[in-house]
């Protein structure tokens, strides 16, 4: 029956990429639907959260790091359960990445804290003495930018319908209130740090980007 397709490479050539791109879509679709829902208890970042994530964008820690924990054995016994689609959900634009200089970040809560971040962004080698990761010490001394990070946040807000401000979820509240909320997540993260700069600046107001970062990075789980 298909004897003249056989023998016709153009038509045979449009036969193959129909099947196959059938094939692709049966795999893609069901991405789209069910999986990609947010995982459930998964909530939208905080503020502060996300100007940490800036800060991670802005410094590009995806060109060393992924955050994407693929499902093999190898993978999972080192980083824990493999990444799910829908933990992606309010994600924009995720930081999968795709080279591994250093590990993969994507639960990187699970087992390192904020004193052990603030040493190691500061002077990677002092706690990893082999480590080529480079230090960040500018991030003690610039002040993260909360009021980027807000609009992003009510951005998302108003045209992906984040679940902000729900019962039990995030609350993003006005800029007024935004301010004081992401200063308090901040002085629960400065309780935890040594450095005097950081704590002062806090205390006074203003949030370094490393406090932010560490909220983002303590997030990650
Ligand atoms: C030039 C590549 C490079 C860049 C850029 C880089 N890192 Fe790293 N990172 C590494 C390497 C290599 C390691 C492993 C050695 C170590 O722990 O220092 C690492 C380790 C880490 C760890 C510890 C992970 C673990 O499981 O122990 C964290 C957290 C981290 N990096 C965060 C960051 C952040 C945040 C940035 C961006 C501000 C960043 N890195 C940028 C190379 C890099």
């Amino acid at each position: 029956m298909f004897h003249w397709l056989e023998k016709n490479p153009f038509f045979f050539s449009v036969g193959v990429f129909i099947v196959i791109a059938f094939a692709g879509l049966i795999e893609i679709l069901p991405n789209f639907a069910e999986a990609s829902r947010p995982v459930q208890g998964l909530k939208p970042y905080t503020v502060l959260e996300l100007a940490g994530k800036e800060v991670y964008k802005k410094d590009n820690c995806m060109s060393c790091h992924s955050q994407m924990i693929r499902p093999f054995k190898s993978e999972t016994d080192r980083y824990g359960q493999y990444s799910l689609s829908g933990e992606y959900a309010y994600d924009r634009p995720f930081l999968w990445g795709s080279k591994r200089t250093g590990p993969d970040l994507h639960r990187v809560g699970n087992y390192r804290t904020t004193d052990w971040h603030e040493t190691h962004m500061f002077e990677p080698t002092a706690v990893v003495p082999s480590s080529i990761m480079p230090a960040y010490k500018h991030h003690f001394t610039n002040i993260a930018d909360i009021e980027t990070a807000y609009a992003e946040a009510f951005t998302v807000k108003a045209v992906f319908n984040t679940p902000y401000d729900v019962e039990g979820g995030v609350k993003l509240g006005t800029w007024e209130e935004a301010q004081k909320m992401a200063l308090a997540e901040a002085k629960l993260i400065t309780a935890d740090m040594k450095n005097k700069n950081v704590k002062d600046a806090v205390e006074s107001g203003k949030i370094p980007e490393i406090v932010a970062l560490i909220a983002y990075l303590n997030r990650l789980k």
